[in-house]
């Protein structure tokens, strides 16, 4: 039996029959538990020789190097590691605490179309393809029309946990051409300060249950990408757009106040926020119009700039939301104006003509959240099998 043992491979899955004991610990080490005394040995399944080693995961912020493209070849394999099968835990559990939280808070749970007659956010990233009888469709890259439309269908809040997909042509740390998009939808009655409100309940709970409930999977992370616990407040802390680029500015930064700001701007803010703050956790509101979806209703006070938000983790974007446009007319203005072809959203912009009421919502990407909340570097490591500009398989 010890001879067929020994010829046994790494990986191969066998069922034991033994005599369980306490080990003798002058001999056994610190770490062993239990002494099994083997009687009979079956193998059930056994492995090939194996083609990556599966505790040695790479570091690498680009999915390309250092082995991490041929780890992500064998995904399966890879998936093994301590610190991945934690990650997939963790990811699980945000998506149960989204879910929790929101139907607590009285939302129903939706399932929108992913295929659908023209693009949801309008923009290049997107994936068009032939439906049936030859008619064009696309791939919705966000629940955003059906979500609103299930607002004007009376439900008052909803939400969705879904695919989404982006035809995304360049390879970052942060993008996937196929994500998991956590969205709300909510009529408002005052302001898109309501959305934000939920935005604060449900992530700073979140962040509390993982570090009280998930220690053991964020400690076997930490045992293989070191990093330091997210730092967040009991109240999210909140600054407007043009507190931001004050911010930046004072630091010496050059910002255009009415432009975005790109992705290393973000981060040098999340650093004089955590430095000014004490949070890497924050939502900056009222970002000019010209910067953000056709749909995304512009302030009343001032039509320059709107009601909507970004919220950050460590000086990167998980959540973009905003209060939406509810009147017809002015929506079929605002998306004439970006070039989109209104009458591919024709059904979408009649929702709104027998009566619709104010409402607001975002959406967060489920692997960034995680990834972020992780201090990973690379949004390759928290999605199962990813899908990038180069990977279409496993
Ligand atoms: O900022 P985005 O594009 O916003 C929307 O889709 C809106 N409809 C949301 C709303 O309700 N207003 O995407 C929302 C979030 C981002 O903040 C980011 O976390 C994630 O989705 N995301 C991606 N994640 C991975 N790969 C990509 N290519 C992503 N694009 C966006």
């Amino acid at each position: 039996m010890v001879k067929y043992a020994s010829k046994l491979s790494r990986e191969s899955i066998i069922d034991i029959e033994g005599i369980v004991s306490k080990p003798d610990m002058a001999i056994a080490g610190a770490s062993q538990q239990v002494d099994v005394q083997v009687r009979k040995l079956y193998c059930i399944s056994r492995a090939a020789v194996l083609p990556i080693e599966i505790e040695n995961a790479a570091r690498s912020e680009k999915p390309n190097e250092d082995g991490q493209n041929t780890r992500l070849n064998n995904r399966v394999l890879d998936l093994r590691t301590a610190a991945n099968l934690g990650i997939f835990r963790i990811q699980s559990q945000v998506g149960t605490i989204f879910r929790q939280f929101l139907l607590s808070e009285g939302f129903v749970e939706i399932h929108t179309p992913k295929l659908i007659a023209g693009s949801s956010e309008g923009g290049a990233s997107v994936f068009k393809l032939d439906y049936v009888k030859g008619q064009p469709a696309c791939l919705a890259q966000s629940p955003q029309l059906h979500k609103q439309m299930s607002i004007c269908a009376d439900f008052g809040r909803v939400f969705e946990v879904g695919s989404v997909f982006r035809a995304e042509n360049s390879d970052t740390h942060r993008h996937l051409c196929e994500f998991t998009g956590l969205d709300i939808e909510m009529e408002i009655e005052w302001s898109y300060c309501e959305v934000m409100d939920i935005v604060n309940s449900l992530f700073v709970n979140m962040f509390d249950y993982l570090n009280k409930n998930c220690e053991k999977e964020l400690e076997a992370v930490r045992r293989q990408y070191p990093f330091e616990p997210l730092k967040y407040l009991p109240e999210t802390l909140r600054l407007t757009f043009a507190e931001g680029v004050q911010m930046l500015k004072d630091a010496g930064v050059e910002v255009d106040p009415m432009g975005d700001l790109d992705t290393k701007k973000e981060r040098k803010l999340g650093q004089i926020v955590l430095e000014k703050y004490g949070t890497e956790f924050y939502i900056l509101h009222r970002y000019p119009l010209a910067v953000r979806p056709f749909y995304t209703m512009p302030c009343d006070d001032n039509p320059e700039y709107s009601n909507s938000f970004d919220v950050f983790i460590r000086g990167e974007e998980i959540i973009s939301g905003a209060q939406r446009i509810h009147v017809p007319e002015l929506l079929v203005e605002r998306a004439s104006a970006r070039g989109i072809e209104v009458e591919t959203i024709s059904t979408y912009i009649d929702s709104f003509r027998y009566g619709a009421p104010p409402h607001g919502g975002f959406g967060v990407g489920l692997e960034r959240v995680v990834m972020l909340f992780c201090g990973l570097n690379n949004i390759h490591k928290t999605s199962l099998f990813p899908r990038d500009p180069d990977r279409l398989a496993p």
